[in-house]
């Protein structure tokens, strides 16, 4: 067994601990997906399957019983189709390859699946996330439950096996982390080679557009080994950082306007995701350099905040509390008319221009499972009236950080033209995220490879 294989037969160990001596959990991989006539979406392994085998074909499935067996289905060797669609590990090697107990080839599921559900009282898998992998599960029960007057046992209960694989994947360990740190890197030296380009670009009048862009984020993230983009970078010039899920596109990059880039790699199964705003041409203008510092400080101020022990809302506080006194002294809300720094955060008024939340989890997903509500602390629910919508919301305790624990940093500022909205900031987006392992003193940014300070943004894009 490979040291890999090590960590997900423990993984697997520590779900089978989990399901009860009766219980059996079911685990599919993702399903292929066409394209258009004869092509595929490119594969992308479902990441509950990954996390529990490491195993990238597709048209796999896992099965795990309470006793601490696993069985791996996959496709069965086939020279022919290997030919078209590239090697096969197959069910003989498996067992060897990956570590798992036993394998079988995935044209025997619908047969062996009644067999290994029968006489267990729960079945688990995960709720809502393959389509029609619900019909499936009582397809393989209805001839198990035909067997009961013979005196077999029908699994009665059925568990969402997400609720014990999100708790798992939320806290990193090492390996992960490892994983995690490497894709920062490669992400991080992405952006930089975007802000190189750019400013290059535009110094030498060369057409500028912001797939010029895209094209050296993904080039950097292939050259690092990174498989795919975590997600579909966005790359905005100008007015369109303040789109918030804008997408790389034809807009130009123009003298005096910013550049906001949310861009990262998927390494191994692991995303990062990393914003920078910088200026087009290397040089911060004096109203964008103003909102600039101050979304730096608001995620200083969340850095701070992000810690062992505190809860997921303290840094998004620590935010709203540095932008809400920001936007007053920058003039973009008037203290006559909103009150102060208190009556901006309890009114919500800071919402026209910072519309989202500070961070997320990130792993596997870059919006990574796991519960945001303290697990310890569910049924104590109080609830609040939203002071914008008027609507009553229930709330939660949130969840207290862990060691191992990873989510962003990501507070910013879209400034649309509005009433009373002074002018020389209309159209300046920014955003600053930064991916963050929570540690027992703090967090580590992983993703500080690429500049944040405006003056050494300024020095890199005049290199
Ligand atoms: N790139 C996705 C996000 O920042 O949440
Ligand atoms: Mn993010
Ligand atoms: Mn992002």
């Amino acid at each position: 067994m490979s040291n890999n294989n090590s960590i997900h037969a423990e993984r697997r160990a520590r779900v089978a601990a989990q399901l009860g001596a009766g219980g059996i959990a079911i685990v599919p991989t993702a399903p292929e997906r066409q394209r258009n006539r004869d092509s595929s979406f490119p594969f992308r392994p479902d990441s509950y399957f990954s996390y529990l085998t490491g195993f990238t074909e597709p048209n796999a499935w896992l099965v795990i019983t309470g006793d601490g067996q696993s069985t791996l289905f996959c496709a069965p060797k086939d020279l022919e189709r290997e030919i078209w669609d590239g090697y096969r590990l197959g069910p003989e090697a498996a067992p060897k390859a990956l570590g798992v107990d036993a394998a079988h080839s995935v044209d025997q599921l619908d047969t062996m699946l009644p067999k290994l559900l029968e006489n267990r009282d729960t079945v688990w898998y995960p709720f809502a996330i393959h389509e029609g992998l619900e019909g499936r599960v009582a397809g393989w029960l209805n001839p198990v439950r035909a067997r009961v007057r013979y005196g077999a046992l029908c699994p009665q209960l059925q568990h969402d096996l997400c609720a014990v694989l999100d708790e798992m994947r939320l806290v990193k360990d090492g390996y992960e982390q490892d994983v995690m740190r490497r894709a920062a890197r490669i992400s991080a030296g992405a952006h930089v080679r975007a802000m190189k380009m750019s400013a290059r670009l535009l110094r030498e009048r060369q057409d500028a557009r912001e797939f010029h862009l895209e094209a050296e984020l993904l080039h950097e993230f292939r050259l690092g080994g990174s498989q795919f983009p975590a997600y579909t970078s966005i790359v905005a010039a100008g007015p369109n950082a303040c789109v918030l899920h804008y997408r790389a596109d034809t807009g130009a990059l123009r003298d005096g306007e910013l550049v906001l880039i949310d861009a990262g790699c998927e390494l191994d199964g692991y995303a990062s995701d990393i914003t920078r705003t910088f200026p087009a041409n290397g040089r911060f203008s004096g109203p964008q350099r103003a909102v600039y510092e101050l979304v730096l400080a608001s995620q200083e101020a969340a850095v701070a905040a992000t810690r062992a022990g505190a809860r997921f809302t303290d840094p998004h506080d620590a935010t709203v509390k540095v932008l809400a006194q920001g936007l007053l002294d920058l003039g973009l809300l008037d203290a006559d008319k909103v009150g102060g720094v208190d009556d901006v955060i309890d009114k919500r008024a800071y919402f026209q221009f910072y519309m989202h939340r500070t961070g997320h989890w990130l792993g596997m997903d870059v919006h990574d499972c796991g519960s945001y509500v303290e697990p310890s602390q569910v049924g104590e629910v109080s609830e609040r009236k939203d002071p914008l919508s008027g609507e009553i919301i229930k709330n939660r305790p949130s969840r207290i950080l862990q060691p191992g624990m990873v989510l962003t940093i990501e507070p910013g500022l879209y400034i649309r033209p509005a009433e009373g909205v002074p002018a020389q900031f209309h159209h300046i987006g920014i955003r600053i995220e930064d991916d963050a392992i929570v540690t027992s003193a703090g967090c580590e940014l992983i993703t500080r490879g690429v500049p944040v300070h405006p003056d050494e943004i300024e020095a890199l894009m005049r290199g």
